[in-house]
């Protein structure tokens, strides 16, 4: 008999209307929906039993609307980081008594970028890049002179090839990287000032080259699970061109590593995860709860010395996980009992050997394509949704940032708009599917073209050769 299971979904833009999708396609549950929802998702309103909007996804909001339906609600699973590093799990846990899937306040690890340098140094400095922290409360005080001549001294050690990053989570925004933002010197200095302003901490880091990869694993806190590899383009433009943005899609590979990699490339991304993962886990019967959920989304850069870590989130990646959802042959509402349970394995996270590619549609004044954007903000999907009589579930269409209006109509908002997930026997076939998804919506949206692409891979696939010949 087919069991009621009631689910909090926090929601942030397409990803969650992937878990959505992804969990509403349980075989064993007959699924319920309860959306804490930053703004009118047409998608989750679809779906969703009962619907809030807390544009701030605000805690106690959040907590406030568990507890007014706490006899229907099984367990909640927030997608973004925001409340997560406010305290979402451990505040619901204790006033609702609803099982929250998703890391403690504790382990929300994006928290802090000096504090994950720290743990890496201790555990697995093999993947850590030279880096140093510079504190505020240490520099504030003195002249420019004299922070300037401390730079200048690690620069020496270093070389300028450095990366600039401030002390909190960034949404890829606020890093500066010698080369793209800067090219000497006092430029960084400009850069490094105004980080120092915004209040933040500080922190230089030699720059990585090599290519990216995104790994990502479920833990019951007991046991680490890791899903395939996808790659991220964070770049707003083709080429790699362009400021950095959110990630304007994504692809994977029908394997479990990406087309650069080779099987002891995913090894070397799952041992040093598997470090981390004790040493945040400590000793004891090994098991600790507070890292329940996806607890290490690791951006890795493999270089010529094997992989660094880039920076580590405490949730799925966005629009890394709309690339596994829908390939999951597991039942997911089962995969999430065992995260609460404790016996998270292997078997309850199996995926189809399919390739699949996201690509990101967003508004004219998303990544600095326009300046600004006065025109109307209309979005029809109602053409994508038709093609999926072609594509069927080999096309999959998320919307993020955009909100059904009382006019009945569809908008799009500020970032990321709607997302689309091809899926085939191939990275290419993947791509057209995705790619036809995108000709199909109506509104004045762009994209990228090269999400995927045979030309974008052969570089990555020859960077990484010369790389490894260096
Ligand atoms: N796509 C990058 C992230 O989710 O952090």
């Amino acid at each position: 008999m087919v069991e009621r299971v009631g689910i909090l979904v926090v929601a942030y833009g397409s990803r969650a209307s992937a878990v959505i999708d992804a969990l509403s396609r349980s075989d064993n549950y007959d699924t319920h929906f309860y959306v804490a929802d930053r703004q009118h998702n047409p998608f989750n309103l679809r779906y969703a039993e009962e619907h809030v909007v807390i544009p701030d996804l605000d805690v106690a909001k959040i907590r406030d609307f568990v507890d007014a339906n706490k006899d229907r609600i099984d367990f909640g699973i927030c997608c973004p980081e925001g409340p997560i590093i406010a305290g979402v799990r451990d505040v619901v846990e204790r006033d609702t008594g609803v099982a929250m899937i998703c890391p403690t306040k504790r382990y929300a690890i994006e928290a802090s970028k000096a504090s994950q340098r720290l743990l890496l140094a201790e555990c697995c400095p093999e993947a850590n890049p030279r880096f140093k922290v510079f504190h505020r409360d240490d520099y504030g005080y003195r002249s420019e002179a004299e922070l300037k001549d401390a730079i200048w001294k690690f620069l020496d050690e270093l070389g300028s090839e450095v990366a600039v990053k401030p002390d909190k989570p960034t949404a890829g925004k606020g890093v500066g990287v010698w080369g793209d933002h800067f090219t000497n010197r006092e430029q960084l200095f400009e850069h490094f000032k105004s980080i120092f302003e915004s209040g933040s901490d500080v922190i230089i880091e030699e720059k990585m080259e090599g290519e990216e990869s995104s790994f990502q694993a479920f833990c019951d806190g007991r046991n680490l699970v890791p899903v395939p590899d996808t790659r991220d383009y964070k770049r707003a433009f083709d080429y790699d061109m362009g400021q950095n943005t959110g990630g304007m899609g994504s692809y994977k590979d029908t394997k479990d590593w990406l087309p650069f990699m080779d099987r002891h490339d995913r090894e070397d991304e799952e041992r040093i995860v598997q470090k981390i993962f004790n040493a945040l886990r400590g000793d004891g019967d090994g098991s600790n709860d507070g890292l329940r959920g996806m607890p290490f989304y690791v951006a890795f850069m493999h270089t010529r010395e094997g992989a660094k870590i880039l920076e580590i989130n405490s949730r799925p990646g966005d629009p890394e996980i709309q690339n596994v959802l829908p390939v999951l042959k597991s039942d997911p509402v089962e995969l999430c009992f065992s995260m609460i349970e404790g016996n998270l394995s292997p078997s309850k996270l199996e995926c189809d050997a399919k390739a699949t590619v996201v690509t990101y549609a967003v508004p004219m004044d998303y990544g600095g394509y326009r300046e600004s954007y006065s025109g109307d903000r209309k979005v029809d999907l109602s053409g994508v949704y038709r093609l999926k009589e072609k594509y069927g579930d080999d096309l999959r269409v998320y919307p993020g940032s955009m909100e059904l209006r009382a006019d009945g109509n569809t908008y799009a908002l500020g970032s990321r708009t709607v997302c689309t997930v091809g899926i085939g026997d191939s990275i290419e076939d993947a791509r057209a599917i995705s790619l036809d998804g995108i000709r199909h919506i109506d509104g004045a949206l762009w994209n990228r073209w090269d999400i995927g692409a045979p030309h974008y891979i052969a570089r990555s696939v020859e960077r990484m050769k010369d790389l490894r010949r260096g």
